[in-house]
C-alpha cells in the first residue's frame, strides 16, 4: 500500500506531486509528505499526519519551488501514523530523501547494524533503514548514488517501490522496485513516477512498467536508464497507457464509490465486448482458445484471492462446477501461501485480483507455479504484477476502481468467471446447448437489468436511513446468493463500521440466531429459486424473534413482501446470474447507510485499496 509520486522536469514539481498523491490516496491516507529540491538548492521536506489536503494546508506558507521532487501518501505498517513516521525520510547526513511503498522484512537486523556504526534513527519505520543504509554504503565506499543503491538493495529482504532524491544532484531521481508496483512516465523533457499511471496520464501516455529488481535512473536531459542490481542494462518497452482522466475523476458524483456503483452497467458491457456474441451464440475468451491444452481437462481448479475477490471466487466455484463439472476449491491467498498444498501440473490455479498487486495473491501464484500448476489471472489493472506473473488470463476491463470498497470490480470478476465457465463448459461438452444459450442471453441482458435496479436508488436511500441505529447486521443467502450475503456484509463493515456477518441462511440456526433480536436487522437475499421456500422459513424464524428484515426478492414476490419490513425487487434472470443483480442493492444499502452516518465512504479508516504487504 502507500502511494508514491515523483517528478523531474521543467514545471514546478509541487503541484504535480500533490495532484498525483490525490490520485493515489486510495492506496493509503494516514499521513503524507513531499521532498523538493527548491530553487535555492535546499532539500525541503514537508510531512504531516492526515490526508493530502492536510499536507497542502501545512505546506501552504512554505517554499514549494523546484522542478524536482518526490511525494508519498502512507498506509502505516511500521510505526504509528504521525508526522515523524510519514515519508519522505532523510539520511543521517541530510543528503538523501526516500519514499517507499512496501515492507522491509529484515529492517530490525539492518537497523541494529547501522546503530552499531553510530547512526541514529528518527522514526520507527522500516523505510528509514533503507535511506540510512544507502547513505552509509555511499559514504563508506565513496561511491556514486546508483552504486550505493545497488549494493544496499542486495542486503534488503522484503517488498519495495522506492524513489530517492539527492540534495547534491538536482538533475536525478533514482527509483527501484521489488514486489511493489512502479511506473515511470516519459514526457517532453520531463519524467514522472507513480505507483500506478493515474498521476501521470494527464501529462503523457508513454510509460515504462518497471519489473522486479529494476533500478531506474532518471536524469534531466537523458533517456531513462534501467539496470539490475549488478548494473546490467535492462531493456524496457515504452508502452502507451489507455487510461483517460474521466475514468479517474468523480464526474459529478459525491463519491467515487457511488460513481462506480452507477457505472456497472457500462462496465459489464465493456467486460463482455468482443467476448459475448448472442447472435453467434458464443462466448470467446482468447485465453481459453490459446491455452486449450492446459485448461480443457484439469484435475481440479483452485481459486486464490483476498477480500471481495475471494467472494467472487466463491461464485466462480459454483459456476465452474455447475457448467464444467471440474472440482473447484476456493482459498484465501494468505492461507494458501503458507499451507502445504498438494498441487501439480494437472491443476489450474485461478488468481483473482482487482489491483493485480495484492501481496498474498502474488505469493500464492508463485507457490502454485513452483509446483507446476498452470496459472490463470483475472485482474482489472492492466500490466499489474499479477497479470504479468500468470501464464494467461482475462482482464475484467471495468476501468480504474478508486473507491476503497470494491463494487464494479466484483461484478466484473463475476462476469468474467461466468464467461469462463460458459466457454470452458461448452469446450468440454458439460453444459447442454439450451442452458448455454439461456445463460448467454441472460448475461447479455444483465447491464440493462442493472440500469433498472439503479433507478431504485431513492428507495434504498430511504430504507438505509431507518437502519443507521444498528450496531450489528446479519446477511443471509443460499446457493449462488450466499457469497452475495458475504459481500454485502463486507461492504457494510468496510464503510459504515457497523459489524456485519454474512452466513448461509440455513446455518443461521447453528449460532447466529442467538444474536437476533429487535435491534439486529437481517438482510436476506431471497430470490425465487430452488431454495426459495427454505429461505422463506428462515424469514419466518427471524420475524418470530422480532428482528427487522430487509429482503432482496424477485420481482412480483408477494409472499415475502407481506413478511419483510423492507423489500427490494430484482428483475428476473437466470439463478446463476442473480449475484450480479443482487449485489447492486447491497452496495447501495451500505453506501447510503455510511453516508447517513457521516463516514468517509471512499477512504474508510484503516483500509487501503491495494494491499501490497502481507
Ligand atoms: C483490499 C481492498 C478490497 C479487495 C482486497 C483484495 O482489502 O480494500 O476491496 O477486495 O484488498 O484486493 P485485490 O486487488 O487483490 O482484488
Amino acid at each position: 500500500m502507500c502511494g508514491i509520486v515523483g517528478y523531474l522536469g521543467k514545471r514546478n514539481a509541487y503541484p504535480v506531486l500533490i495532484k498525483g498523491l490525490k490520485r493515489l490516496e486510495y492506496r493509503g491516507y494516514d499521513s503524507a509528505g513531499v521532498a523538493l529540491l527548491t530553487k535555492d538548492g535546499n532539500l525541503q521536506v514537508y510531512k504531516t499526519k492526515g490526508k493530502v489536503s492536510d499536507l497542502e494546508t501545512y505546506a501552504a506558507d512554505k517554499d514549494t519551488t523546484g522542478t524536482v521532487g518526490i511525494a508519498h501518501t502512507r498506509w502505516a505498517t511500521h510505526g504509528e501514523p504521525n508526522s515523524t513516521n510519514a515519508h519522505p525520510h532523510i539520511s543521517y547526513m541530510g543528503n538523501l530523501a526516500i519514499i517507499h511503498n512496501g515492507i522491509i522484512e529484515n529492517y530490525a537486523v539492518l537497523k541494529k547494524q547501522l546503530q552499531e556504526h553510530g547512526i541514529e534513527f528518527k522514526s520507527n519505520t522500516d523505510t528509514e533503514v533503507l535511506v540510512q543504509l544507502i547513505e552509509y554504503v555511499r559514504t563508506k565506499r565513496e561511491t556514486d548514488l546508483l552504486t550505493a543503491v545497488r549494493i544496499a538493495l542486495r542486503s534488503v529482504i522484503g517488498a519495495y517501490a522506492i524513489a530517492i532524491l539527492d540534495k547534491n544532484d538536482p538533475d536525478q531521481i533514482i527509483a527501484a522496485r521489488k514486489s511493489s508496483p512502479l511506473v515511470v512516465g516519459i514526457g517532453e523533457e520531463e519524467f514522472f513516477l507513480g505507483s500506478d499511471a493515474s498521476p501521470i496520464i494527464e501529462y503523457t501516455d508513454k510509460v515504462i512498467y518497471l519489473d522486479d529488481k529494476d533500478i531506474a535512473v532518471i536524469r534531466r536531459g537523458e533517456e531513462v536508464e534501467v539496470v539490475d542490481f549488478n548494473n546490467e542494462k535492462m531493456e524496457h518497452e515504452v508502452t502507451t497507457v489507455e487510461l483517460n482522466l474521466a475514468q479517474i475523476e468523480k464526474g459529478g458524483f459525491p463519491h467515487f464509490m457511488l460513481k462506480e456503483i452507477f457505472e456497472q452497467p457500462e462496465c459489464l458491457k465493456d467486460c463482455m465486448r468482443g467476448r459475448v456474441n448472442v447472435e453467434a451464440n458464443n462466448v470467446t475468451l482468447s485465453a481459453i482458445i490459446d491455452n486449450r491444452k492446459h485448461l480443457i481437462n484439469p484435475r481440479r481448479i483452485i481459486i486464490v484471492a483476498c477480500g471481495t475477490s475471494w467472494h467472487a471466487g466463491l461464485i466462480g466455484k459454483q459456476l465452474i462446477e455447475d457448467f464444467c463439472q471440474i472440482p473447484v476449491e476456493v482459498e484465501y491467498a494468505s492461507e494458501f501461501r503458507y499451507s502445504k498444498p498438494v498441487i501439480n501440473e494437472q491443476d489450474v490455479v485461478i488468481a483473482i485480483s482487482q489491483s493485480g498487486e495484492t501481496a498474498d495473491t502474488l505469493a500464492a501464484i508463485e507457490l502454485a507455479k513452483s509446483k507446476g500448476a498452470f496459472i490463470y489471472g483475472i485482474c482489472n489493472a492492466i500490466g499489474s504484477s499479477i497479470s504479468r506473473a500468470t501464464n494467461t488470463g482475462s482482464y475484467i476491463h471495468v476501468g480504474p476502481e478508486i473507491g476503497v470498497a470494491s463494487t464494479k470490480a466484483f461484478t466484473g470478476q463475476v462476469t468474467v468467471l461466468t464467461m469462463l465457465a460458459l466457454a470452458l463448459g461448452k469446450e468440454r461438452g458439460t453444459i447442454d446447448n439450451l442452458r448455454y444459450t439461456r445463460v448467454l442471453e441472460a448475461l447479455n441482458e444483465v447491464p440493462e437489468k442493472m440500469e433498472q435496479l439503479l433507478t431504485q436508488g431513492d428507495t434504498i436511500k430511504d430504507i438505509s436511513r431507518i437502519f443507521t441505529y444498528a450496531h450489528n447486521f446479519l446477511y443471509l443467502g443460499r446457493g449462488y446468493n450466499y457469497p452475495v450475503a458475504l459481500e454485502g456484509a463486507l461492504k457494510l463493515k468496510e464503510i459504515s463500521y457497523i459489524h456485519a456477518e454474512g452466513y448461509p441462511a440455513a446455518e443461521m440456526k447453528h449460532g447466529p440466531i442467538a444474536l437476533i433480536d429487535d435491534e439486529m436487522p437481517v438482510v436476506v437475499v431471497a430470490t425465487k429459486n430452488v431454495l426459495y421456500d427454505k429461505v422463506v422459513s428462515n424469514i419466518q424464524e427471524i420475524k418470530a424473534r422480532k428482528a427487522r428484515v430487509i429482503a432482496i426478492v424477485s420481482e412480483g414476490d408477494e409472499t415475502i413482501c407481506k413478511m419483510a419490513d423492507s423489500v427490494i425487487e430484482l428483475p428476473h434472470t437466470e439463478e446463476c446470474l442473480e449475484p450480479l443483480l443482487a449485489s447492486i442493492p447491497l452496495q447501495m444499502l451500505a453506501y447510503y447507510i455510511a453516508v447517513a452516518k457521516g463516514k468517509d465512504v471512499d477512504q474508510p479508516r484503516n483500509l487501503a485499496k491495494s494491499v501490497t504487504v502481507e
